[in-house]
């Protein structure tokens, strides 16, 4: 199970990839705009803090744009994956990238269909978007369940990243139905370390530890 963390910012990219727990970075154009940085100066800076694939996402919606933009995003930096939206021109464009060994994470994957044509089009990662059906009252992680199972039976290779992660239970599900990735926004990254038990052992510890050297 690998773990991305979801977020353009910098200093959360820093204190998290010092946990030693970040296998990667996603971002999406409202991540990188809330940060007011452009998005190659942006996707460079996180290059140079973490060395696992990092997510930048073309803003075209026709294909040829699409592949002019993976070329650019793609040039920056060799552990870079384009991220495209699931539309027709995102397909199109998803099979000339992947012709190109250029490496593509289809997104905004809201259904088993839509999943399977990304793999069809060669994507190398495809992202249910968890959170955001639960959103209209459906259940996300059953979606990402269906697309894990059905990868595993017809032997695909691209990776199923649970995206649209809302809280730290979202993760627990996604390792228990063996999902490839999950990536979390930080807050999530820092409420699946707490346990309130782990900070009372450790007052614990600590002051029978004190009275006994009194
Ligand atoms: C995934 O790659 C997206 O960047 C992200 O998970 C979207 O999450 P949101 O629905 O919380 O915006």
């Amino acid at each position: 199970m690998k773990l991305f963390l979801d977020t353009a910012n910098l200093e959360d990219i820093k204190t998290a990839v010092s946990l030693g727990v970040i296998d990667g970075i996603t971002t999406n154009p409202s991540l990188v705009a809330k940060e007011g940085a452009s998005l190659e100066e942006r996707i460079s800076e996180i290059a140079r803090i973490c060395d696992g694939p990092i997510s930048a996402e073309v803003m075209g919606t026709k294909y040829k744009d699409m592949v002019r933009e993976a070329e650019q995003l793609a040039g920056i930096a060799e552990n870079v994956v384009v991220k495209i939206p699931l539309t027709d021109e995102g397909l199109k464009a998803t099979k000339i990238l992947s012709e190109k060994n250029i490496k593509t994470n289809l997104t905004l994957i809201f259904s088993l269909n839509q999943a399977v044509l990304a793999a069809k089009a060669g994507a190398s990662y495809v992202s249910p978007f968890v959170g955001r059906i639960d959103d209209i009252g459906w259940d996300g992680m059953l979606l990402v369940e269906e697309i894990v199972s059905t990868f595993i039976m017809y032997g695909i290779d691209t990776e199923v990243i649970a995206a649209s992660i809302r809280h730290p239970r979202h993760v627990t599900e996604a390792t228990r139905i063996g999902c490839d990735i999950a990536t979390v926004p930080k807050d999530v990254l820092m409420k699946m370390l707490e346990h309130p038990l782990t900070d009372k052992g450790i007052d614990k510890f600590l002051k029978d530890w004190e009275n006994s050297q009194n």
